[in-house]
């Protein structure tokens, strides 16, 4: 993953993206196309680190707590809750929408667009949800295309504004590579973040009945929680490379337009980095060791946030819920959806007991 003198990230776009000079569905060029190698990388990667930096963070943390909150909140007083619709698939759309600047009385159009732009693909009527998809993506462009334009008289503390203000060599993206690059985030950050809290629900009723019990009571448990969570439920197992020049660096004889898959999954469960992997621990030391964000020049630029919106999320819900139990009659098999990177929940209910 991170020799890309032979293993090389450039590849079709297969999302459908849409702009003033972009078709849906074309390839994204230049400024704002983060599957390139270095050096070309190099500039979309510092552009969009504008919008990452520890500063950011510790200004995300605050807005980040009010979005758990009014999640928490809206749950109201029911005793089984699906956790995928009202946390962890809201969650991380909520809180990038609070992220991008938009108004909170538009977070449920703009949480709608963003379902139908990143709906897995099923094996028929493909036509039909590749209109929803074209769609969502119009409707996405012309809401918040007019807002860029309007931040740049009024700057903020948000990713839109750092976007505007980021400058590499010179050189600024533009209205329509913000908005562009804003579609890149909300691919990248959402239904994985999504699926890291759902899983970890999964695994607190079905891997391991006790974790939960135990980090409640010790809080100081719950990074490295999330860090073993990120280890053993992985979303994307594995990233593909093509073979940019002939080589045996793998030991393999390969040619070029060959494609390498790097199975991060499997090195999660490398036993000789993780004693008895395959069991859950949240007491192993090592596991930040984990490929869960990949490796080298396009290690998740979002990888903080995702640890800091677990981490809030969770400790959060566990301040309200004093316990969680499965629901009887539950069949994985029937909440499962594959989806564009892997098999992820669609619904999960849980049984809360509130303090
Ligand atoms: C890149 C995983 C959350 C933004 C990556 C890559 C992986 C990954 C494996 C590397 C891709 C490659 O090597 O080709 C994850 C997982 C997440 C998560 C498992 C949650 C648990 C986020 C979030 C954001 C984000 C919350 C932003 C809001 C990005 C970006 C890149 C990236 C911008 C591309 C970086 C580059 O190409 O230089 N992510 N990600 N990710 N991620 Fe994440």
């Amino acid at each position: 993953m991170s020799d890309y003198e032979y293993f090389s990230s450039v590849r079709a776009r297969t999302t459908i993206s849409v702009g003033a000079d972009n078709e849906a569905g074309q390839h994204n060029s230049g400024r704002v196309d983060l599957s390139s190698d270095p050096p070309e990388h190099r500039k979309s990667r510092s552009l969009l680190s504008a919008a990452f930096t520890p500063r950011s963070l510790k200004l995300w943390e605050p807005r980040i707590h009010e979005v758990v909150s009014q999640l928490i909140k809206d749950m109201g007083d029911e005793p089984v809750i699906d956790i995928v619709k009202s946390f962890s698939s809201a969650l991380p759309t909520i809180v990038i929408a609070d992220l991008l600047g938009v108004p909170s009385e538009d977070r449920f159009l703009f949480k709608e667009w963003v379902d139908h732009l990143f709906l897995p693909l099923p094996a028929d009527n493909v036509e039909d949800v590749q209109e929803l998809k074209r769609q969502a993506a119009t409707n996405y462009y012309n809401y918040l295309y007019p807002h860029v334009i309007a931040k740049r008289s009024q700057l903020t503390d948000d990713i839109i504004s750092d976007l505007i203000q980021a400058e590499v060599d010179g050189e600024r993206l533009t209205d329509d590579e913000i908005v562009r690059m804003t579609m890149f985030i909300l691919g990248a950050g959402i239904e994985t973040t999504s699926h890291l809290l759902s899983s970890t629900f999964y695994s607190f009723l079905y891997d391991n009945d006790q974790i939960y019990g135990e980090v409640q009571a010790n809080r100081e448990l719950l990074p490295n929680t999330v860090e073993e969570m990120l280890r053993y439920r992985f979303h994307m197992a594995k990233m593909d490379r093509t073979v940019k020049q002939d080589n045996n660096v793998l030991g393999v004889e390969l040619k070029k337009g060959d494609v390498v898959v790097a199975w991060m999954s499997a090195a999660n469960m490398d036993k000789e980095v993780f004693e008895d992997p395959f069991t859950l621990n949240i007491h192993r030391s090592n596991n930040k060791r984990h490929l869960t964000f990949g490796n080298g020049p396009h290690f998740c630029l979002g990888a903080p946030l995702a640890r800091l919106e677990a981490n809030i999320g969770l400790g959060l819900f566990m301040d309200q819920f004093e316990r969680i139990e499965p629901v009887p009659g539950f069949k994985l098999e029937d909440h499962l959806t594959p989806s564009a990177a892997g098999q992820t929940l669609i619904s999960l209910p849980v049984r809360v007991i509130r303090r």
